[in-house]
Order: C-alpha cells, then sequence, then structure tokens
C-alpha cells in the first residue's frame, strides 16, 4: 500500500467510526478499509434510492466495487451494533454497524466467503433468510442470516456477517455506505473486511466473461442499480 492509499484509507476509516459512534481507539485494528468511487444507489429507472423506502428483510442486489461483484444490500428492520471481526488471516477489524435512520440498513459482498458461490441471473445459492433455515442438513443457527446453500455456511448481518455455522473461514466483506439524512440516499464508499475479489475473478474468469463481457472487472463509477434479488435472478435457490 502506498502512502496515498494509506492516508484515503484512513480518512475513510475516520468518516465510518464517526458514524457509528466508535471511540477513536476502536482503530487499533490492522484490516483497513479500503476506498473506492463513490458509488450512488439508484432504482431501475435510475432515480436514488431512499432509505427508509427499502423494504425489511428483502434481499436487493447492486454490483460493487467492480461491474461483476454483486452486493447484497439489506434493510434487516432493527438497529445493528459495531462488532469486532477477523479475517481469516487474523485482521481484526470493527464494522461500524448499519446506516439508515434505524441504523438498520447494511450492505455486504454477497460473494460468499467459502467457495465463493455468488448470485447471478441464472441462479442464486446464496441470500438472506428471513426467520430461521429449515434444512434437514443443517441446524438453523438463528434467525435472519444470510444463509449459502452451497455447504451450508451461516452469516449474521446484523453483525458484520460474522461467521455463524458451516466451512466459511471469514465474515463476507462489507461495503461500507453513507446515509444522507437530508435526502435519504446512499452512497457505496469502499469495503471493509476479508476481499476475495482477486480470487473471484481468477476463479470465475470464463463464466463472467459470458456474463459481463469485457467490462466484469471494471470499476463501477458513479451509479449503481439496486434490485431485489427476485427481480434480478431467476431461481433464486432456497435450501
Ligand atoms: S460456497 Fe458457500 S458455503 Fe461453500
Amino acid at each position: 500500500m502506498d502512502r496515498r492509499e494509506f492516508v484515503e484509507g484512513c480518512a475513510l476509516g475516520a468518516t465510518a467510526l464517526a458514524s457509528a459512534a466508535l471511540s477513536s481507539t476502536a482503530w487499533a485494528a490492522n484490516a483497513q478499509p479500503r476506498r473506492y468511487a463513490r458509488v450512488l444507489l439508484v432504482d431501475e429507472l435510475d432515480q436514488p434510492i431512499k432509505a427508509s423506502r427499502l423494504r425489511p428483510q428483502v434481499n436487493y442486489v447492486f454490483h460493487y466495487p467492480f461491474e461483476a461483484t454483486p452486493v447484497f444490500l439489506l434493510d434487516l428492520g432493527k438497529a445493528t451494533q459495531p462488532t469486532r471481526l477477523l479475517t481469516k488471516d487474523k485482521l481484526a477489524y470493527d464494522w461500524p454497524g448499519g446506516v439508515g435512520q434505524r441504523r438498520s440498513v447494511v450492505a455486504f459482498s454477497a460473494i460468499c466467503a467459502h467457495q465463493l458461490v455468488y448470485p447471478n441471473k441464472d441462479l442464486s445459492f446464496i441470500s438472506f433468510r428471513k426467520g430461521p433455515v429449515a434444512n434437514p442438513q443443517t441446524p438453523s443457527r438463528g434467525n435472519d442470516l444470510i444463509h449459502c446453500c452451497a455447504d451450508h455456511s451461516q452469516y449474521d448481518p446484523a453483525r458484520g456477517a460474522q461467521v455463524l455455522g458451516g466451512p466459511a473461514e471469514q465474515p463476507l466483506c462489507a461495503v461500507l455506505l453513507e446515509h444522507d439524512p437530508a435526502t435519504d440516499q446512499l452512497t457505496a464508499t469502499g469495503t471493509l473486511g476479508g476481499e476475495l475479489f482477486d480470487a473471484f475473478f481468477k476463479k470465475y474468469e470464463m463464466k463472467l466473461s459470458l456474463e459481463a463481457g469485457p467490462a466484469a472487472r471494471n470499476a463501477v463509477a458513479e451509479r449503481s442499480v439496486v434490485r431485489e434479488l427476485e427481480r434480478f435472478c431467476r431461481n433464486p435457490v432456497r435450501c
């Protein structure tokens, strides 16, 4: 990391901290936030998404920070708390909690931290599940979790997508959001936690080139369209 990236990372961390009302000492963590383009979240008509109009406990998907990397946007319907987490490489970080009036709006990379399963237009094995997951192979580790049906990793989106069950070795990478209280708009600003984008592009190079064409690895700029998972994906699997 060069000096500029380091300074930008620190600035982003400071913003996240302020919004989470954490003390400055909390950032004695060693996994730094990574800054990407500031991207306004918009609907399919290119109108800014209003945080208070998101339907609680519904899966929404947008792409960030690259054209082919999906993100879950969720209004959990309840306030969230800052949570200290660890990446697979034992780097600590402080997830700042949700944004919006109730601090209930969160965003996480939708790339499973186990073997990189992700939602695309044809199929999704991973999604937020309201209530417990009813699957005979896997007891639900709680209610309202993100569940990956591939090998049954379970993540708690109210605690920074901490792993509660299954083979995943780290939380889903958090996507940092800013909420403007005056306009109720949401802007994605960066990521925090264990990124898996390099491994994702390596594993799915051919597939992504068919799905997204040569733009797959382009950084998203300015705006990203938010869709309900049920509209984005033809077959959202519920195991
Ligand atoms: S790919 Fe998600 S649990 Fe294995």
